[in-house]
C-alpha cells in the first residue's frame, strides 16, 4: 500500500518525506487555507520536496471552470494530479483532462458507484472519504470493500486512495481490504510508530547494553 500524507503544512511534508517512506501528497482547499499561505505556490513548494502524485483540488464545481483550473494546476509541476468533485460536472472534467494526459483524482466519494464512474472516467485515483462516513454513523470500510470488489471484478486502473483516515486502525483495515494507497494525517504516521512495548524493550536493551559494556572500555 502506498503512503501519501495529507496536508499542506511543509514542516510536516519534509519530515514524512524524510523517513524515506512517502510516496506522495494530496491537499485540499481547507488543509491550503489552515497554512493561510498562497494556495498555488504552496502547490508548487510541496511538489518541489516530494517528487511523487500531489493532488491540487479545483475550486470551480462547473465543466468549463473545472478544465480551465484544471489545465492550470497541471502546469503548476509535473507531478502534480488534478483533484475534482465526483458530480456529473467532475466526471466530464475528467474524462476529458485525463484524455490530454492530465491524471485526475476523484474527491468527495461517498457511494461505490460514483467509483465505478471516476474509473470509467479515466481517473489516477479515487478517494472514498471513510472518516466522514463513519462520522454519520455508517462505516466507511464497507465502502472500501465494496470499490475494491468492482474496480477487481472488471480490472480498472483506477489507484484506490482510501481518504479521510482518522486512525492507524483505519489504516490496517485499509490495508488488509487492498486499498493501493492510504492518505493519512501526519499524525497518524507518528502514532503508527508507537507502541510501550517497543520503548520499554528498547530502554532494556540499551539499560543491558550499558551494564554489561559501557565501562569495559
Ligand atoms: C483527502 O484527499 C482529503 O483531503 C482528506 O482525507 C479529508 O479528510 P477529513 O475528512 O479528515 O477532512
Amino acid at each position: 500500500m502506498e503512503l501519501y500524507i495529507d496536508t499542506a503544512n511543509l514542516e510536516e511534508i519534509r519530515q514524512a518525506h524524510e523517513m524515506g517512506v512517502l510516496d506522495g501528497v494530496t491537499t485540499n482547499p481547507s488543509l491550503i487555507a489552515k497554512e493561510g499561505v498562497d494556495y498555488g505556490r504552496r502547490l508548487a513548494e510541496i511538489c518541489e520536496v516530494v517528487p511523487g502524485p500531489v493532488s491540487a483540488e479545483v475550486i470551480a464545481t462547473d465543466f468549463d471552470g473545472m478544465l480551465r483550473e484544471g489545465r492550470d494546476r497541471a502546469t503548476i509541476a509535473q507531478n502534480i494530479v488534478v483533484k475534482l468533485p465526483t458530480t456529473a460536472e467532475g466526471i466530464r472534467a475528467c474524462k476529458a483532462l485525463s484524455d490530454e494526459g492530465v491524471r485526475c483524482n476523484m474527491t468527495l466519494c461517498f457511494q461505490a458507484l460514483q467509483a465505478w464512474l471516476a474509473a470509467k472516467a479515466g481517473a489516477f485515483l479515487i478517494s472514498p472519504f471513510i472518516g466522514r462516513i463513519d462520522d454519520v454513523g455508517q462505516d466507511g470500510m464497507d465502502l472500501i470493500h465494496q470499490i475494491r470488489q468492482i474496480y477487481d471484478n472488471y480490472g480498472y486502473p483506477t489507484k484506490l486512495l482510501a481518504a479521510s483516515i482518522r486512525h492507524p486502525k483505519h489504516m490496517l483495515d485499509c490495508a488488509l481490504a487492498g486499498a493501493d494507497v492510504a492518505t493519512v494525517p501526519f499524525s497518524v504516521i507518528r502514532q503508527i510508530l508507537k507502541h510501550p512495548l517497543t520503548d520499554i524493550g528498547l530502554e532494556r536493551f540499551i539499560r543491558d547494553y550499558q551494564g554489561a559494556f559501557a565501562s569495559r572500555k
